[in-house]
């Protein structure tokens, strides 16, 4: 029996085949390198000392992922694979709707075509829009301020649906903060094909002289030091709760409960950039710029349901988010 991994040669993919081969778990890993390199995969056999099956494809390719499921005997997917830029979505939505929700639609077909009952869905705390309070519960209201987080809430809406319907159905959701870092070793990390959007590749951009203006996206926020509060989390503590959720998954006989994948503590920008500057003794040169549209002032995770459900909590602090993040990016370039 294998887990297939989509989206495994990813940032949090390959992160998670990491954890899930350290742990002694037989994976099959499917991507189609749209914002991902065959990289990744070295750097996951290299760190792992062990080898699996890869199959490049595409979760549009409804005869692809049939063949994945024909030729493996998976008991459970671990679903990664979507595209996740929100500035990109709000320019095209139809083809946000159209890869995340078709190709989720594939997998989940594929799944009860070849009976595998357990879904791992990689979903994001992007499902609580602007939340009214801090920290975030998993029973808060959820909402979608934008295509990328429909695209999220409606393959929440169909586990949940599907789950009702058929209550021997295990799906887990698991709700990402904000990942940064890379694994220690250096050998895998965030390595974005396009232009960032996100702090951290940003912040690496800079660091690195390939752009040239950092910004602090508005110092007038109604927070500490005036500049947004985010739950940064390391992406070797978000790999190390699939594994968690993953056993969870083979113990239940039926449900979709929903995790936060947080520290439950918030950081500001300037927080960031001054603890990445120290600890890695850059000048990053930053300035004060715009508020950027959309975005709330403080946002971080309860994460007592996933430490009591799942025996996970993240270990990692701020310090080797950012020294990671950069070890990464200088052994990349
Ligand atoms: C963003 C997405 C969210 C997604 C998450 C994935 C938006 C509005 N939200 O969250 O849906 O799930 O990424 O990781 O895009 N910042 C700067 N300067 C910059 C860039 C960012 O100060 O050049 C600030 C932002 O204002 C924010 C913080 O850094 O306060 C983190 O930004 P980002 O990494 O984009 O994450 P989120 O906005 O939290």
């Amino acid at each position: 029996m294998s887990l297939l991994v989509t989206g495994g040669a990813g940032f949090i993919g390959s992160h998670t085949c990491v954890e899930l081969l350290n742990s002694g778990e037989e994976i099959v890993v499917m991507d189609n390198f749209f914002n991902s390199t065959p990289k990744a995969l070295d750097g996951i056999r290299q760190i792992t000392g062990r080898n699996f099956k890869f199959y490049e494809a595409d979760m549009l390719d409804k005869s692809a992922v049939d063949k994945i499921f024909s030729e493996n005997n998976i008991e459970q997917v671990i679903h990664f694979a979507g595209y996740k830029c929100v500035p990109e979505s709000v320019k095209k939505p139809f083809l946000y709707y159209s890869n995340n929700i078709r190709g989720t639609l594939n997998i989940l077909e594929s799944m009860e075509k070849y009976g595998c009952r357990k879904f791992v869905f990689s979903s994001s705390a992007t499902v609580y829009g602007i939340p009214d309070a801090v920290p975030v519960r998993e029973d808060f209201p959820l909402s979608a301020i934008n295509p990328y987080g429909s695209t999220k809430l409606i393959i929440e809406n169909l586990c949940r649906e599907m789950q009702r319907a058929d209550n021997t159905l295990t799906m887990i959701l698991l709700r990402y903060f904000n990942p940064v870092g890379a694994h220690s070793s250096g050998l895998i990390g965030e390595a974005p094909t396009g232009t960032p959007n996100n702090l951290m590749p940003i912040v690496i951009e800079k660091a690195l002289g390939k752009r040239d203006r950092l910004a602090v996206a508005g110092n007038d926020y109604p927070t500490p030091d005036g500049s947004c509060i985010r739950d940064y989390i390391h992406v070797t503590d978000l790999a190390k709760g699939h594994v968690a959720a993953v056993k969870k998954a083979r113990e239940l006989k039926g449900g979709c409960p929903a995790y936060n994948l947080g520290t439950g503590r918030g950081y500001s920008v300037f927080e960031i950039l001054d603890t990445f500057e120290r600890v890695n003794n850059i000048d990053l040169g930053y300035v004060v710029g715009e508020r950027r549209e959309g975005d709330a002032p403080e946002i971080y995770s309860d994460p007592s349901f996933a430490e009591k459900e799942l025996g996970w909590k993240a270990q990692l602090g701020i310090e080797d988010m950012c020294k990671d993040a950069w070890n990464f990016a200088k052994k990349s370039i």
